[in-house]
């Protein structure tokens, strides 16, 4: 599949095939997502099928302003309105109740009556999403359960034999500047719970609210957001978590100053300095590289658990799991 530069008229071009039915790939801060327009069965059922994802997992409605989100969901709770007010645009998305005179597709829902919104702050998915003017369904531009995508060529690996050069494009917007998806905050309950741990920092939000629990990683059987089985984000290669150093034949993903005598044959750093952020933004691109050398296994470092480090980590433990 061609893929285009996000210049002015190519994002209108893209506004327009969507508009018409068809998928565009396009850069967000956090990850690239495939978008189509919300209320469309088939495109939305083709998002499905080219990432082969299961049904029962839904979607995340983009939108560009917060005056659309009354149209889509039931909100009267002053302290999440405050939150939109605050952190959109941004890298959070907010599980809602759904609204059933809104045209997302049930499909997009998975039928749940809750849906999951978020505004992007990318310059790109804004303008898009400004010329659309409709909510644009899209998750993250890779095949299910594979590392998500933070370059347009990647997502070019993973779906460009399934999109058409005449009705669907894929957006260069050039590298992600989070690198990692966005959090995933269900706020239908007074007990509000972190669904994905990801690039927003929910420290930021303890203000608001007092009491937030985390219901990821440890409820792994038993999932509130269906996206979140233990098996996902992985490459081919096994990951060794919390290595040391690398064994005969590992490739080696490290953090922080290389102190060790690395003598293995593919090797990379997240980070030399060890800034989360920084390895955030390198962390799917570098595992994609190093799983491209047809190694067995890549032994990472590990990852300090605070701030991003939390989602670093999150995704690390699930790419490991087989
Ligand atoms: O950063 C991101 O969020 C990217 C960019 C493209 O916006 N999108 C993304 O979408 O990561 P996706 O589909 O790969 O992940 C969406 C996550 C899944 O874990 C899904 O299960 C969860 O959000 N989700 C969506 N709707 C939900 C709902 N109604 N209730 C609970 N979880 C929901
Ligand atoms: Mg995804």
């Amino acid at each position: 599949m061609q893929i285009s530069p996000a210049t002015m008229k190519n994002i209108d071009h893209a506004a327009n095939l969507i508009l018409k039915g068809g998928l565009v790939a396009f850069p967000t801060e956090t990850v690239y997502g495939i978008g189509a327009i919300a209320s469309n069965k088939n495109a939305i059922n083709r998002i499905y099928s080219i990432k082969g994802r299961p049904k029962k997992n839904p979607l995340i409605v983009h939108i560009h302003s917060i005056d659309q989100v009354s149209t889509i969901v039931k909100c009267d709770d002053n302290k999440i309105s405050i939150i939109m007010e605050k952190f959109w645009p941004g890298p959070l998305t907010l599980v809602m109740e759904y609204k059933s005179s809104s045209l997302i597709h049930a499909n997009a829902r998975a039928n749940l009556n809750t849906i999951a919104v978020r505004i992007p702050s990318n310059p790109i998915a804004m303008r898009l999403l400004k010329k659309v003017n409709r909510p644009i369904i899209a998750p993250s531009a890779n095949t299910s359960e594979h590392l998500s995508p933070t370059k347009a060529n990647h997502v070019n690996q993973d779906l460009g034999d399934k999109l058409n050069n005449q009705t669907d494009m894929i957006l260069d917007g050039g590298n992600c500047k989070i690198g990692i998806e966005s959090t995933v905050l269900d706020v239908t309950k007074n007990q509000v719970k972190v669904l994905r741990p990801g690039g927003f920092n929910i420290i930021k939000i303890k203000r608001y609210i007092k009491n937030i629990k985390s219901d990821h990683i440890e409820n792994n059987n038993k999932p509130s957001s269906p996206g979140q089985f233990k098996k996902h984000y992985s490459p081919r290669a096994s990951l060794r978590l919390n290595a040391q150093k690398p064994l005969n034949n590992e490739a080696w993903l490290g953090f922080g100053p290389d102190k060790i005598d690395l003598n293995c044959k593919f090797k990379m750093n997240l980070s030399k300095s060890g800034n989360l952020n920084e390895a955030a933004r390198n962390l799917f691109s570098m595992l994609r590289s190093l799983d491209k050398k047809n190694i067995d296994t890549i032994a990472i470092k590990s990852i300090p658990n605070r701030g991003i480090g939390l989602a670093i980590n999150d995704r690390l433990i699930r790419g490991a799991s087989k």
